[in-house]
């Protein structure tokens, strides 16, 4: 990281999301924004195949370096640039590829089955992997919000390995019960899940049991 973005100035709520190459760049740009919203300080990681599903499913074009991504972002989410920090694919210095450093707590979403086996390997080949596994070291809190259908046995094994080291595998499937009108309200359903596993109170969907949103 470098030009004019943030400094790690200190901030009580920190995490990090990453976005990589499986299809559902929605989810993680409505997670983006929902984060961005409640005032967290979103250290930002996008893998290349990311990219291209974004620039795919969403029309966004992010370009490849940090400074310009983060410019982009800056001005779509209209947020305070010091909250978001998009890291570089190789950006060992980042407070994420550290555990002295890092936030406690990690979303992958969405996260492809490749990034999946990198985690569940202990790759560490990029900073996606690496602060992933820095997480893992640290007993944070991991999540992994899946995208693939059919999952083959070498993809559920590498999730139950996960599973069994306390990382939550949120597939990307959304319910009906709240009798979705638009994709929108599929897509917050999604992200209102991992809201609530981060204990951020979400108000995108209505909780089981309760009427009002
Ligand atoms: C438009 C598009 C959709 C994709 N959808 C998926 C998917 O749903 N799940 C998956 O595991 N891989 C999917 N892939 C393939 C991954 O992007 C590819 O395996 C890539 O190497 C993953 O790298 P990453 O984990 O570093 O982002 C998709 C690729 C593209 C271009």
């Amino acid at each position: 990281m470098s030009g004019n973005q943030s400094q790690y100035s200190h901030h009580d709520k920190r995490i990090t999301l990453a976005f990589t190459g499986a299809s559902g760049a929605p989810y993680g740009l409505t997670l983006l924004g929902s984060l961005l919203a409640a005032d967290y300080q979103v250290f930002l990681l996008v893998s290349s195949a990311a990219r291209v599903v974004l620039a795919t499913e969403e029309g966004l074009k992010l370009p490849s370096g940090p400074d310009a991504a983060h410019k982009q972002l800056v001005e779509m989410f209209d947020c305070d640039p010091e909250k978001l920090v998009v890291c570089g694919k190789e950006d060992w210095f980042s407070p994420v590829a550290s555990g002295s450093a890092a936030p406690k707590q990690m979303i992958v979403c969405p996260c492809s089955t490749g990034s999946v086996a990198a985690i569940a390997h202990g790759m560490s080949d990029n900073l996606i992997e690496r602060a992933a596994d820095v997480v893992l070291k640290e007993r944070g809190q991991l999540l992994l919000v899946v995208r693939e259908t059919p999952f083959s046995t070498l993809h559920l094994e590498n999730m139950h390995k996960l599973s069994a080291m306390g990382v939550t595998i949120m597939p990307a499937a959304p319910g009906f019960y709240h009798q979705p009108q638009s994709i929108q309200d599929l897509v917050d359903f999604m992200v209102a899940r991992i809201l609530d596993h981060i204990g951020l109170d979400q108000k995108l969907v209505n909780r089981w049991g309760y009427d009002q949103r």
